[in-house]
């Protein structure tokens, strides 16, 4: 396994496999790597003869009081799973090397930045287009591999390769999740052990939606209700949004569903009392399919 921490190398590395004729698979991460990151390895393995990991956590996609300096970065570790994972290539650039000194072009996925995630993370996603738009063109993969746990994410990737003519494959993965169904992601260590408990909350709350839709149910605001009563289950949980809309264009579903929706939710668990520092946030979504009667399967 090779480690780069270099552009210049890795555009390097790129364009001599690809003149031997293999293909390269990119696998961005923010590090902290677990089940969920190692699916989207073994995705690309799938893919591809050449499996690039970048490990950058990338600064321009953290608000100012959110959690930049804690977010952990197991370095050693990150290593030998990925050694273990069969990557080819790390690649862990330096900030400086992303954001050259005097840096000033920012990539925006208009529309798609501003709701869900996006209302309480303004700057977010143009920091995530922007080096998302730095690691293809640093790696020049054939495909690149996202989990759907970012929906949203997922979602302006897929928009903004369209729109700026990337020469890229973008292909999604599905969520990993713990043994009690909780989304696998690198702040979960952060949770307390009250929290880790209360968390389960998201998935439960996912459940019961989708139960309640196959059930008959396909009132958005019936659907949105029983969410939020069943996170209401977790005093230490703050609702930062529920919502039901387009899973492509990200816009408000109709009133009754029709077709497919995506069920998203993002929810705080400040710490508790004798804790300090900003609360952990949590995302989780499932895509619901609401089939009209007379079209369930016999
Ligand atoms: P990070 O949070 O480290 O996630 C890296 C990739 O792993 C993303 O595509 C994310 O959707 C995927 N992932 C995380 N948890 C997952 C899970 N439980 N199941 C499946 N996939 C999962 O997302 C980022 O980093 C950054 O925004 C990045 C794209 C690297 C840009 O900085």
């Amino acid at each position: 396994m090779q480690v780069v921490d270099r552009v210049r190398a890795l555009q390097a590395l790129a364009d001599s496999e690809r003149r031997a004729g293999r293909r390269l698979a990119l696998v961005p991460t923010m590090g902290a790597l677990h089940e969920g990151h190692l699916s989207l390895v073994d995705e690309a393995r799938r893919r591809a003869d050449v499996v690039v990991l970048s490990i950058f956590v990338n600064p321009t996609q953290f608000g100012p009081s959110e959690d930049l300096e804690r977010y952990p970065r197991p370095r050693e570790r990150d290593l030998s799973l990925c050694r273990e994972a069969g990557v080819d290539v790390v690649f862990v650039p330096a900030a400086s090397e992303m954001y050259p000194e005097g840096s000033q072009t920012s990539v925006s996925v208009s529309a798609l930045e501003s709701p869900l995630c996006g209302r309480s993370r303004p700057e977010h996603f143009r920091g995530v287009a922007t080096v998302v738009t730095k690691l293809l063109l640093a790696a020049k993969p054939h495909v690149a591999v996202f989990g759907e746990k970012d929906f949203q994410q997922l979602a302006l990737i897929r928009r903004m390769v369209r729109d700026l003519l990337f020469d890229v494959e973008i292909v999604g993965a599905p969520i990993v999740r713990e043994a009690d169904g909780l989304a696998r992601s690198s702040r979960n260590v952060n949770l307390d052990p009250e929290a880790r408990g209360q968390a389960v909350v998201l998935v439960r709350s996912l459940d019961a939606a989708e139960s309640a839709l196959s059930a008959g149910e396909n009132e958005a605001g019936a659907l949105l209700d029983l969410v939020r009563a069943e996170i209401a289950h977790a005093p230490r949980a703050e609702i930062d949004y529920v919502e039901l809309c387009d899973p492509q264009t990200l816009e408000a579903a109709p009133a009754r569903l029709e077709g497919p929706a995506l069920l998203a939710l993002a929810v705080r668990f400040p710490p508790g009392p004798d804790a300090e520092g900003p609360p952990v946030r949590l995302i989780d979504n499932r895509l619901l399919h609401f089939k009209p009667e007379g079209e369930e399967r016999p």
